[in-house]
């Protein structure tokens, strides 16, 4: 820590005297650890003693550097990440104990002062010339204008906007989003996972090992709302930065795909220059075993179907890209060459399926035992998909920008999936747990990312 991180401690600590939250804290920390579950006794006397230890130290104005992990943690469950990012200090962006809607309106923060840029530089992008070519794809941390604003402030250039619905949809029940700090690791590729994560789990900012399991259903605000929203967030976006739109249908059959073609018809007429079809959410919610469907594009027929039917309704002008999750050898080798002729990029991988359970063994997500896993755990399952996703672009003469993502939590990850041939990279868990992850990939490959452009 340095002595600037040691000024930040004591503002921290200024601030939450000044705001008389001192005392509350273990109670307000407790509070946001128990919101949805209750971790085993002897886990909850730990966090307790450690609560009441560093507020002991703050009343005392004996806190420093070596505080600042427990009290990053301690107020973002107490519910005052905001006196952290008032700071500038690193803490997660999404607030995973307030609901979607909450969470849409405000980033807990921090924005840096200035967006960073790699200078004049610029890199080509579904046929735009952007900054450093690091995104956030379609989720939660870019569901609004706000995020968007946000995002762009950070120093991301190819944003999605979360996938939104021809029809209001409400997030599953809370939890939606938790840490999966067991899972440090990148699994094999496509890797059947049995996660154990809890509610209250944590991962430190900034944490490379970092992966995270989800399951809010694809919300969508209504079509009147998301259109407004989406108008304005296209207003903030600068000449350096582009903003796809993720959209997604309902229903099955045909009226699965008029539903697709109708929903990314609205995005169009809000001003999307690119939309992105979601062909790859674990999410939705079933009937089924599980409680959760399969991803559509795991159904080449249905895959091509919507896409094909989507690129009819749109403008020649409107940009297309087929998300999709992983897949294995075959099932990319088969769709891709149909979706080629009709897409200007893939993007891929969504989250991965998985079994998940609170550490008591009740699933973490009530009545959803499947979720989607994301984080470093995954990235070795988006390494292996874009190098064949490259490969078949290449094999087939074929012409598509690839938007990679998975696991990507810093500079080397955002790197690799670079160097194997993508267009652009985007980052959702891991800018969910660094949110100078776009600085940190600017700062260290700015000057030098291969395949720059020179603009006029
Ligand atoms: C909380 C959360 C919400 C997500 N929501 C969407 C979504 O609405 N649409 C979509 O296409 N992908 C969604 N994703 C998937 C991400 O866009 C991304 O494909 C996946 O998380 C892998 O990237 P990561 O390892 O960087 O997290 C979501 C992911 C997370 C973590």
């Amino acid at each position: 820590m340095t002595g600037a991180g040691s000024a930040a401690v004591r503002e921290v600590r200024t601030e939450l005297v000044h705001r008389d939250l001192v005392d509350g804290l273990p109670a307000a920390f407790l509070a946001g650890v128990t919101r949805f579950a209750r971790p085993p006794q002897a886990e909850f006397d730990a966090l307790a003693a450690q609560a009441d230890a560093l507020t002991r130290r703050l009343a005392g104005g004996d806190a420093g550097d070596g505080d600042l992990p427990l009290l990053t943690r301690v107020l973002y469950f107490a519910g005052h990440a905001d006196v952290l990012a008032v700071a500038g200090l690193p803490v997660p962006g999404y607030d995973v104990l307030g609901t979607f809607r909450e969470n849409l309106a405000r980033p807990l923060g921090p924005r840096l002062p200035e967006r960073p840029t790699a200078g004049a530089r610029r890199w080509r992008v579904l046929g735009r010339s952007v900054g450093l070519p690091i995104g956030v794809p379609a989720c939660v941390l870019n569901g609004s204008e706000a995020w968007v604003r946000h995002n762009l402030a950070n120093g991301y250039s190819v944003l999605t906007y979360k996938t939104v619905r021809g029809r209001e949809h409400p997030p599953n029940e809370q939890p939606n989003w938790t840490f999966a700090p067991r899972e440090t690791a990148s699994l094999p590729p496509g890797a059947e996972a049995d996660v154990v994560a809890d509610p209250w789990d944590w991962v430190a900012p900034g944490t490379p090992e970092v992966s995270t399991v989800n399951s809010f259903g694809v919300p969508s605000p209504p079509p009147e709302e998301w259109m407004a929203d989406l108008e304005r967030s296209l207003a903030a976006v600068g000449e350096d930065a582009l903003l796809l739109v993720s959209v997604m249908g309902e229903g099955n059959g045909t009226d699965l795909v008029e539903d697709f073609s109708r929903t990314a018809r609205l995005a169009q007429e809000a001003g999307a220059p690119v939309i992105e079809l979601n062909l790859s959410c674990p999410n939705t919610l079933s009937a089924s075993a599980g409680g959760v469907k399969p991803p559509l594009c795991l159904d080449a027929d249905a895959t091509v179907a919507v896409v094909e039917a989507v690129r009819r309704a749109l403008d020649d002008r409107t940009g297309l890209v087929a998300k999709l999750s992983w897949l294995d050898e075959q099932q990319l080798a088969a769709l891709v060459p149909r979706l080629a002729p009709l897409v200007d990029g893939i993007a891929g991988i969504n989250t991965l399926q998985s079994r998940v359970r609170r550490s008591d063994g009740a699933p973490t997500f009530p009545g959803r035992e499947l979720a989607g896993l994301s984080g470093v755990a995954v990235h070795g399952s988006a390494l292996d998909f874009t190098r064949r996703l490259v490969a078949l672009r290449e094999a087939g003469g074929l012409r598509f920008d690839v938007l990679a993502m998975g696991g990507v939590t810093d500079p080397a990850s955002f790197g690799a999936l670079f160097a194997i041939g993508a267009d652009a990279v985007q980052s959702a868990s891991g800018a969910f747990a660094d949110p100078f992850l776009a600085q940190r990939c600017i700062a260290a490959l700015g000057g030098t990312l291969p395949r720059a452009v020179e603009v006029s």
